[in-house]
């Protein structure tokens, strides 16, 4: 009987072991990622949320062939940020035609936040409407009680209609409404400056402002921002989230007019904003940006590629997505794009460290959370 007792203790404290080695310890960027069952990770362009002891990534998913949204967004479980349990699709696309969601539409950089207030979890992510390319440049939001869904479709649109950012004075509204885009050519001197004065603010004043690459910000007071793309991919937008996180209050401010860039990811590090981007390229890598600031309504200050290591002048060969602080680091995330086969992109997880007080990241070909 005793005999029995020890050897199943031993098969269990063997089990155990077994187990433990299988995990994954080590971030290996540009690897596969395999999830808990062998699995490539399939979360792109995505983002993390803490809820509880469980960190949850959500993301793109991605096809073997094609990079249009054939599912929707993905979501994984994690307790150590390393080994990620797959939850399945988040949010759903849907086969009802013409639905703002409807399979084959663009769906992507999905991020979710949690409110505490309603105890919903809001997902927001950029939309493009099924067969119109990228010329919808709407935000979509969806809700769910649970992190990890299934999440419900809300609404789509553009951002802002009817309203100037807060930096606009009445001198500053005037002129913004005498532009007109036709008059302009792009990439010219007067066409830069015009675009500062908010050329397309203007052009899109009543049917509200583009809205493409996107991240979500919550900030220590419960404020939650939406950061996004917009005017034609030139001008980042930071625009206020209501208390409920579903829609925007209406006040929003522009980051880096005519700067032309997009992939945004945010963080905030003893009282300074910090946000990382790329320039615009499609799916080809090319360098950082990095901007910071006192207050996340500016002033923004563009500071020089905060990556060092091999291919730092491309980001790497990816592209940033989100920057997570989590046991102890600070955690920036880029996707490695595979237009030609997406669901092979790659993941790129590096800490942040800091050199005279700027962000700076470091390749490493492997490293221990
Ligand atoms: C770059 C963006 O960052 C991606 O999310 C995607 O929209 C590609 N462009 C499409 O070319």
């Amino acid at each position: 009987m005793r005999q029995t007792h020890y050897l199943t203790l031993l098969l269990t404290l063997l089990f155990a072991l077994s187990a433990t080695a299988q995990q994954k310890r080590t971030i290996r960027s540009g690897e596969l990622w395999p999830d808990g069952n062998g699995r490539h990770i399939n979360a792109h362009g995505g983002g993390i949320m803490k809820y509880g002891d469980t960190y949850y990534w959500f993301g793109e998913h991605k096809d073997d062939h094609t990079s249009d949204a054939l599912v929707g967004v993905t979501c994984y479980a994690s307790k150590d940020l390393v080994n990620w349990r797959n939850c399945g699709v988040a949010l759903s696309v849907t086969d009802e035609p013409g639905h703002d969601i409807e399979r084959g539409c663009i769906l992507e950089r999905p991020k979710v936040i949690y409110n505490k207030v309603t105890r919903k979890f809001c997902m927001w992510f950029h939309l493009e409407l099924k067969g119109r390319g990228y010329n919808a440049a709407r935000y979509g939001v969806a809700v769910a009680n649970r992190p990890e869904g299934p999440y419900k479709f809300l609404y789509s649109q553009r951002a802002n209609a009817n309203t100037w950012p807060v930096e606009f004075d009445e001198q500053a509204k005037e002129i913004a409404d005498t532009l007109v885009a036709a008059h302009y050519q792009d990439w010219t001197p007067a066409w830069t400056t015009a675009i500062g004065q908010g050329l397309y603010i203007k052009r899109d004043f009543g049917r509200g402002q583009m809205s493409r690459d996107m991240t979500l910000y919550v900030d220590d007071d419960g404020k939650a921002y939406h950061i996004f793309s917009s005017e034609e991919n030139l001008t980042l937008h930071i625009a206020e989230l209501t208390g409920d996180y579903l829609h925007h209050t209406g006040r929003y401010t522009r980051v880096a007019p005519a700067g032309h860039n997009e992939a945004p990811a945010i963080f905030k590090h003893e009282g300074t904003y910090w946000m990382i981007t790329s320039g615009c390229t499609g799916w080809a890598p090319n360098e950082a940006r990095m901007f910071s600031a006192p207050s996340i309504w500016g002033p923004w200050t563009q500071h020089p590629n905060p990556c060092r290591g091999p291919k730092a002048e491309i980001t790497f060969g990816g592209q940033s997505t989100f920057i997570l602080p989590a046991e102890g680091h600070i955690i920036f995330m880029a996707d490695i794009w595979r237009p030609r086969h997406p669901s092979d992109a790659r993941y790129i997880w590096l800490p942040i460290t800091f050199e005279q007080g700027k962000p700076v990241v470091q390749w490493r070909d492997e490293w221990d959370l």
